[in-house]
């Protein structure tokens, strides 16, 4: 089934449910200038969840177009896109669990109506209760009536199975469908389940949220005036399962794009070709909404979106300055049809891509005058628009030294002054921030101590960066880490974890912290009075010492969480990758599953 076909069918679907059809809302968020971007079909919507009157009436449907763009690194995997289109289902105080369950699992399993997606190979969950909300056995029950098999439907918490856009605003317990991606995952326990989760081997389609709860300053303080229904199911997942594809690059939606950038690089790779489709696709659309590349908030990430494309193009002997007239116009026609915004801006589109990849060879070429002359790799990065890993190339080719050490400590106070004066502009962004990432905070801390004690003593924090998936810490390190380390560092974390240290705040004298030698971060300027965080056993023998603000968890044993405890298996720190970054720098992203 094609992708257009699956976009209809959806929006029928649920019109001949007595749903009123609106058109995707723009990708800027004009209800809340806090975001850069809408990032689900529900935040156009915020108002009428809220209570306000929807013009329309109560029960909507749409495809909204949404960019999340948190993290770029994870473009090119199976499962990140920058840009995607959302599905999705509104009951505004009107219909409630019931009929959303029985719908979203007609839509997905009807052949006339619907997907016919096999029901043998859907998983459910629900939400296992906490204190904002009791366990959701009706959902439960709505999924047994329908002949789902207990046994199909597993609880998880609140990391899972709570959703909501933000600290503020409507939030609740949600139930999902999964799929099974693979054919023959057959009947799996709780633990399976997770596992099948994390091997890709079973893959979320379809998310109902039952919108009946408000969160105030990341606190659930209530219920809402009405009981709401949020769905999503996003287009290029379902596209991908309909079309028996472990990837959206490999569907209708992508094919003809990946096609053509395989047909003309000279060094073709996958990954290198991905990013540059995802990344053409979503400057389409952003474009299209009259936003051009510049060096600040939503213009500055359609900058760096042009400009790793026009690296990644350069990687894999992608021909220059074609990016816009034999890859984005293929977008846009394939497009057109359904957002004619991208057919009427189509010259704009073109001409700014054509552009930003002029400006920044230009940018590249003066860099290179630059380079040559000696100038100081920091000022190649902030004047020059010269990036460091090109910095590095050539002074590797040419046997130029280069000091990473103190581009790095400039960076960080660069990045700390950038920091505060654009931190307030991605608050609205998505998040169930508040407590993963507190939790992969506290992970981190252990993770330097962890490194410290098993691989050098002398490793030292070079840059961090935590989202609410992962944790991700860039450290001084002469060689890449044995399998023997990355293991024994996990065990050493884990077992720290198991063993519910206690992580305590203290404020002190700048002096008195660096006598005790606290970890600082690498440039950083401190006040006279600094905080300091240990992590420390119930003898008051300290594990990890750092300068920091905070917030943490209190006790290590918080970083389980209670879908681990279920499954058995009481080890959920878990390295997922280590690789280089610049000379003696290494780079871990770590999770806690
Ligand atoms: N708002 C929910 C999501 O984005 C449906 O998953």
């Amino acid at each position: 089934m094609q992708s257009n076909e699956i976009r209809s069918r959806f929006l029928k679907f649920f019109e001949n449910r007595g749903h009123k059809i609106i058109p995707s809302a723009s990708l800027v968020p004009h209800n809340d200038p806090s975001a850069l971007f809408n990032t689900a079909g529900m935040q156009p919507l915020v108002p009428y969840l809220m209570g306000q009157k929807h013009p329309t009436g109560k029960r909507i449907a749409d495809v909204q177009k949404c960019v999340r763009t948190g993290d770029l690194d994870d473009i090119g995997d199976n499962r990140h896109l920058s840009f995607f289109e959302m599905m999705g289902n509104w009951s505004l105080g009107d219909y409630f669990k019931e009929d959303a369950i029985k719908w979203s699992y007609e839509f997905l399993t009807s052949k006339k109506e619907g997907l016919g997606l096999d029901p043998n190979r859907l998983y459910f969950t629900v939400f296992e209760g906490n204190e904002n909300a009791p366990y959701d056995e009706e959902s439960k029950k709505i999924w047994m009536n329908l002949g789902i098999p207990e046994h199909r439907i597993y609880a998880l918490p609140a990391d899972d199975n709570w959703w909501s856009p933000g600290d503020n605003g409507p939030s609740g317990p949600c139930s999902e469908m999964f799929y099974d991606m693979v054919g023959d995952v057959g009947d799996i326990n709780h633990k399976e389940f997770l596992l099948a989760i994390k091997e890709e081997h079973v893959v979320e389609i379809w998310n109902d949220v039952f919108m009946e709860y408000e969160k105030k300053n990341g606190k659930v303080v209530g219920k809402l005036k009405q009981k709401n229904v949020d769905t999503g199911a996003g287009l290029e997942r379902i596209t991908a399962v309909m079309q028996g594809k472990k990837t959206a690059y490999d569907t209708d939606l992508f094919k003809p794009v990946m096609e053509i950038i395989k047909a003309k690089s000279k060094n073709y790779n996958a990954k290198s070709a991905r990013i540059i489709a995802d990344h053409l696709r979503a400057s389409i659309f952003i474009i299209s909404e009259g936003v051009l590349p510049s060096n600040n908030g939503r213009e500055y990430i359609l900058r760096r979106l042009l400009r790793r494309a026009v690296r990644h193009a350069d990687n894999i002997g992608f021909p220059e300055n074609k990016l816009a007239l034999s890859l984005a116009v293929i977008f846009i026609k394939q497009y057109a049809e359904i957002y004619p915004e991208l057919k009427e801006k189509k010259d704009l589109i073109t001409g700014q891509i054509l552009k930003e990849e002029n400006r920044f060879r230009e940018t590249l070429s003066k860099g290179l005058k630059e380079f040559g002359k000696g100038t100081d790799p920091f000022i190649l990065f902030t004047t020059y628009g010269f990036p460091i890993e090109l910095t590095l190339e050539l002074a590797k080719e040419k046997g130029v030294k280069i000091n990473i050490e103190d581009f790095n400590r400039k960076m960080i106070e660069h990045q700390k002054l950038s920091q505060t004066a654009s931190a307030g502009m991605f608050k609205g962004g998505l998040a169930n921030h508040n407590e993963k990432t507190i939790k992969l905070h506290t992970a981190h801390h252990l993770l330097l101590a962890g490194l410290q004690s098993v691989v050098d003593k002398n490793v030292k924090q070079r840059g961090s960066n935590i989202t609410e998936e992962r944790l991700r810490i860039d450290f001084t390190c002469d060689h890449k880490l044995t399998e023997e380390e990355k293991k024994k560092v996990e065990d050493w974390v884990n077992d720290k974890i198991k063993r519910g240290l206690n992580v305590v705040r203290k404020e002190m004298p700048l002096k008195d912290a660096e006598k005790i030698g606290a970890e600082m971060e690498f440039g950083a300027k401190y006040t006279d009075i600094v905080s300091v965080y240990f992590i420390e056993d119930k003898a008051g023998n300290i594990v990890s010492k750092e300068f920091c603000g905070g917030p943490h968890v209190k006790n290590t044993t918080e970083l389980y969480s209670s879908l681990r405890e279920k499954s058995g298996d009481n080890s959920p720190f878990k390295i997922q990758k280590e690789e280089a970054v610049a000379q003696g720098i290494r780079r871990i992203k770590a999770v806690l599953l």
